[in-house]
């Protein structure tokens, strides 16, 4: 039997713990948000992140290996997030996770946040299993902290295709949600919201839709929505909100569908994921998945659980790692960029 990994998952809120195996299947992941920790702040706060992290982790890497099964020393090594995130809330999972894997006595591998999204569609469990293999394919990578896409020819070749110019399409959820007072987090709730709504009530831009690139930028969007807003009172708001946020949300999920849709074009790549946070926005899954129908592409879009932050899609990553010998050292340190070499920019290396 292959030897699953330990992962660790600390890069933003969400604490994380997961036994994977390399194929993918997912023994056991806990995860705890923080949710009401940041509610009255209106996002995260950085150092109540990283406290909270430093008490969840332990007691979540103990209760995570019990329901798996295996024990210390039936693991192949530690999988932990290492870049990108916020510093110090990375530094609690590298520090946990350089501290096991000596005490254990096996090996530690660091992985980027961003490449376990990439991946998150090919875990496995009792309840999902992904349409096709990972070999290569298309990726649409959608959070609060990034918007891209990426063709993943290989494990080890990554090409990013095309990113934001400035706001991630999880951020303007977020900061819209926030103007018409739907609370924090609030990309859930707007889509809760936008279920009940007309998408065509209010007309808000596209930026750079129409532009033959793979680019999106966000920032104007959230400008126009804010003088759309300013110049109505709080009780039309509140009798508009659900047809306010169909709008918002139709806006959003053109850009993101209308350059995947190009990407797709441009690559003839047949098999495409989503992936990240804002994947778990219904209208965006039911654009895609209509799509893929229509045009007869294979699509894996990840159950809810493996679309936000979770340490299985780190283990996934870090369990190939592992075999491929990539092994970090004690003086393994986070950052909160991506290192050189995690990903290629068309050709040159990131
Ligand atoms: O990947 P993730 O859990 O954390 C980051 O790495 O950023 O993504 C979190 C983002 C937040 O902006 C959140 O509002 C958004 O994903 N999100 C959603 C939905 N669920 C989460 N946005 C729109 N609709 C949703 N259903
Ligand atoms: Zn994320």
């Amino acid at each position: 039997m292959i030897q699953p990994v330990l992962a660790i998952e600390t890069s933003c809120d969400d604490t994380s713990v997961a036994v994977v195996g390399e194929d993918g299947w997912v023994y056991s992941c806990v995860s705890v948000g923080q949710d009401q920790w940041h509610r009255e702040f209106g996002g995260v706060v950085p150092e109540i992140a990283a406290r909270n992290h430093l008490e969840k982790v332990l007691p979540l890497v103990e209760s995570c290996l019990v329901q798996s099964g295996f024990s210390s020393q039936e693991l192949a090594g530690v999988a932990v997030t290492a870049r990108p995130g916020l510093l110090g809330s990375l530094m609690v999972g590298v520090v946990t996770a350089k501290a096991l894997a000596l005490a254990w006595g096996k090996p530690v591998t660091d992985v980027n946040h961003l490449v376990g999204h990439l991946y998150a569609p090919f875990l496995h469990d009792d309840e999902y299993c992904p349409e096709f293999e990972s070999d290569d394919f298309l990726a649409l990578t959608v959070s609060g902290g990034h918007t891209a896409i990426y063709q993943v020819e290989s494990f080890e070749k990554r090409v990013l295709l095309g990113q934001t110019r400035d706001d991630a399409a999880g951020e303007a959820f977020d900061k819209f949600a926030k103007m018409v007072g739907l609370g924090y987090p609030g990309g859930p709730a707007l889509d809760r919201e936008a279920r009940t709504g007309n998408p065509s009530a209010f007309v808000f831009p596209r930026p750079l839709l129409d532009q033959d690139d793979l680019e999106f930028s966000f920032s104007g969007l959230k400008s126009s929505a804010h003088r759309l807003l300013e110049v109505r009172s709080p009780e039309s708001v509140q009798a508009e909100r659900a047809d306010l946020c169909a709008s918002y949300q139709e806006a959003i999920v053109d850009c993101l569908v209308g350059k995947l849709q190009r990407a797709q074009k441009m690559t003839g790549c047949p098999r495409v994921v989503v992936t990240g946070g804002v994947s778990a926005n219904s209208g965006l899954r039911a654009r895609v998945l209509d799509w893929a129908q229509r045009d007869s592409i294979q699509v894996a879009i990840p159950p809810l659980r493996y679309c936000t932050d979770n340490a299985a899609m780190i283990g996934l990553v870090g369990a190939r790692q592992i075999t491929r010998g990539r092994i970090a050292d004690q003086d393994l340190a986070p950052s909160p960029r991506s290192a050189p070499g995690d990903f290629v920019v068309r050709g040159v290396s990131a």
